[in-house]
């Protein structure tokens, strides 16, 4: 039975690849609206190891340092163990269990459709069935803890949809008259898609536009200074139009109202220049990651810190998930196994 039911409160799932430390984009696209969400719903965050070893980034001899430093930047943004389960994929090894059993009801025409697939597998000279097969582990994490809702931002709905569609058929085939998981929503945040400083792309890590979490006051100050900004300013005499500035976004995201409302004005009206306008920004957006920085900081200095609230959360997850798999398993028609055989790993 879901601990939903238990609490009364919808469950939440969400998953977020270990890319290393938190960068801005990260944290007001996703991880912000997590925090906010943990107050309201039972949630199960999770960092996806296993889904990052399709990544192009993936290195062998760095994802476990990714892997402690995501969870650790997460805790720092004010995920809270106390209130959410969080913990590590491949700690749960039934998130690959159900994923091969989920796999025998996917369709692979959907699959070879996702966006995601296509531009990643384009330029490949060989595709790794992983690729292909990404949306199925996705749809396992997700009814693995028969989640309600899903926090996705819009570069994931598609995969989100799949996840249901594996979902409906999973339910048709094996359990019609008394089905084990609800079908999962999308719960869309107001799309914050944050661009990098480049102001040509998205923030990502792979681009190197990014301001990270734990960055000094300098280093931001250093990365916001050459900034792209409007391109009509060409010197502080020359008006701007704020609504296509990517530093007047970002005010939006750390500046106070009162300050926004007075950057929009000065640059309208050619009264200051883009690099006091980025000096305010980078005292403001000093100023609100102070307490993120400083929780991160710490947890990185802690290792075993992170360690031990990755090991509760692995426990609490496996105890839910082991309960969701003997459903799955005995819905299916598996042979029990006999009683003295561990079957969780
Ligand atoms: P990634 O590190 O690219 O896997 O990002 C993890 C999550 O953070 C994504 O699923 C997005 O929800 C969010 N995210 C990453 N970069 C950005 C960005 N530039 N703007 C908004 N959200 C982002
Ligand atoms: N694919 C998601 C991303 O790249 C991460 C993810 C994995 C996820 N499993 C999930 C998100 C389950 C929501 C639910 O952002």
């Amino acid at each position: 039975m879901s601990l939903g039911y238990v609490t009364g409160m919808p469950r939440i799932f969400s998953g977020i690849q270990p890319s290393g430390e938190l960068h801005i984009g990260n944290l007001l696209g996703a991880v912000q609206n997590w925090v906010t969400l943990q107050a309201q719903y039972e949630c199960f965050y999770c960092v996806v190891d296993l889904h990052a070893l399709t990544g192009a980034g993936y290195d062998p001899q760095r994802l476990a340092q990714r892997t402690r430093e995501m969870a650790g930047g997460l805790l720092g943004a004010g995920i809270d163990p106390s209130r959410v389960t969080l913990f590590v994929q491949s700690h749960v090894p039934e998130h690959a269990t159900l994923m091969w059993l989920l796999n025998t009801v996917a369709p692979l025409g959907e699959l070879e459709r996702m966006t995601q697939f296509k531009d990643k597998s384009q330029d490949m000279e060989s595709i790794p069935a992983g690729l292909l097969n990404y949306p199925i582990l996705m749809a396992a994490d997700i009814l693995l803890y028969r989640a309600d809702m899903v926090p996705v931002g819009e570069d994931q709905i598609q995969h989100l949809e799949l996840a249901r569609e594996i979902c409906r058929r999973w339910t048709a085939r094996f359990a019609p008259e008394r089905p084990v998981f609800p079908e999962p929503k999308p719960l869309l945040t107001a799309a914050k898609r944050i661009m990098g400083l480049d102001g040509d792309a998205k923030m990502s890590k792979s681009l190197g536009n990014t301001i990270g979490v734990t960055d000094t006051p300098e280093e931001i100050w250093q990365k916001l200074r050459p900034a792209k900004t409007d391109p009509a300013r060409k010197t502080k005499k020359d008006p701007g139009t704020p609504e296509i500035c990517n530093i007047f976004a970002l005010h939006r995201h750390f500046s106070p109202p009162a300050t926004v409302d007075e950057v929009a004005v000065k640059c309208r009206g050619a009264l200051w220049g883009c690099l006091d306008c980025k000096r305010v920004l980078a005292d403001n957006m000093t100023a609100a990651l102070a307490p993120v920085r400083a929780r991160t900081l710490d947890l990185a200095a802690h290792p075993a810190q992170v360690d031990e609230i990755l090991g509760d959360g692995a426990q609490a997850a496996r105890r839910v998930a082991g309960d969701t798999i003997r459903e799955v398993q005995d819905a299916m028609g598996f042979l029990p196994a006999p009683a003295r055989v561990e079957t969780r790993a």
